[in-house]
């Protein structure tokens, strides 16, 4: 498989959305170092190995609220949610609120084979273990003391996501999530519902902000039935976001469609999402990229 065609996004949540773990400059080489090799793996194995190496690259670096670093909720614990889907199949796979593994990514991945696609809680980390998976405590410092630093804080949301096209023409996308910290346990996320993820041979979208908002639009899904419609990307993004901002959600997201266009967006100018794209032509992060991006 050659290079020509593979496109790859990927994201790290949501600017000043983020918290104060890390700064710009960290997101942006966190983000540019995952890249590199996740392109790589897109390129010899297909959409959907490249996006699952991008999330396990994401969900390992403690910065982001994906994985070993992901918020820690109201009970001081942390729950994560992941999914994947491909063009290949149209399967969607995900976790919610799945607890001390490393990769929900993997998890949401394993799911694929078997006939139920998505669990949930302690339900979904039994099943885990039963498939090999150890435990993880994916608590950091630095979110344990952000949590208790943030004990009456307004709500901060965090997301990891990567958005695939191989040459073949496969369209994959994955999100992971710690949530948006301090959420009444139970909570369930956007990320792993179709809401947050989607992926058919039209285009994929992976999401990042505040779940509920997403959720009300169902983004990713309406994204990528309106591309089926052979309605251009930036249109979509233009009305979707607009809708946004008027009914003040906040959230972002990373797309691409089947011609391999990349599109970012967000509802709100002080929302930037924090991505970075790689093609044979283009490598961007949000540091050269702008705010919205369709490219
Ligand atoms: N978008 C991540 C969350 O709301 O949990």
């Amino acid at each position: 498989m050659g290079n020509g065609s593979c496109k790859l996004i990927i994201h790290g949540g949501a600017g000043r959305l983020e918290g104060k773990v890390a700064t710009k400059e960290q997101y942006r080489l966190g983000l540019c170092e995952a890249l590199g090799p996740a392109y790589e793996t897109l390129c010899e194995k297909g959409a959907r190995a490249g996006v699952m190496h991008a999330i396990r690259l994401l969900e390992s670096d403690p910065i982001f609220n994906a994985g070993t670093g992901s918020k820690l909720q109201r009970d001081g614990r942390v729950r994560m949610s992941a999914a994947l889907m491909d063009s290949e199949d149209a399967v969607f796979s995900g976790v919610i609120n799945i607890y001390d593994v490393e990769h929900p990514i993997e998890v949401a991945h394993s799911l694929r084979d078997e006939s139920h696609h998505v669990l949930s809680g302690s339900e979904a980390t039994e099943y885990a273990r039963r498939k090999g998976f150890g435990f993880h405590d994916p608590i950091t410092m630095a979110r344990f003391i952000e949590y208790r630093k943030a004990l009456r804080s307004r709500e901060k949301f965090g997301t990891v996501g990567a958005v695939a096209v191989d040459e073949k023409g496969i369209v994959a996308a994955g999100t992971s999530t710690g949530g948006v910290g301090h959420e009444i346990p139970g909570r369930v996320s956007d990320s792993a519902s179709v809401a947050g993820t989607f992926a058919d041979s039209a285009g994929g979208v992976s999401c990042t902000g505040k779940g509920e908002h997403i959720i009300n639009q169902a983004v990713a899904a309406q994204v990528v039935s309106r591309l089926r419609d052979n309605i251009p990307l930036k249109r979509i993004l233009t009305e979707l976001m607009k809708e946004g901002a008027s009914r003040k959600h906040e959230f972002g997201l990373i797309s691409l469609d089947r011609n391999g266009k990349f599109g970012v967006r967000s509802t709100r100018r002080s929302i930037s999402v924090l991505y970075a794209l790689k093609d044979s032509q283009h490598e961007l992060n949000f540091t050269d990229g702008g705010r919205n991006l369709i490219l």
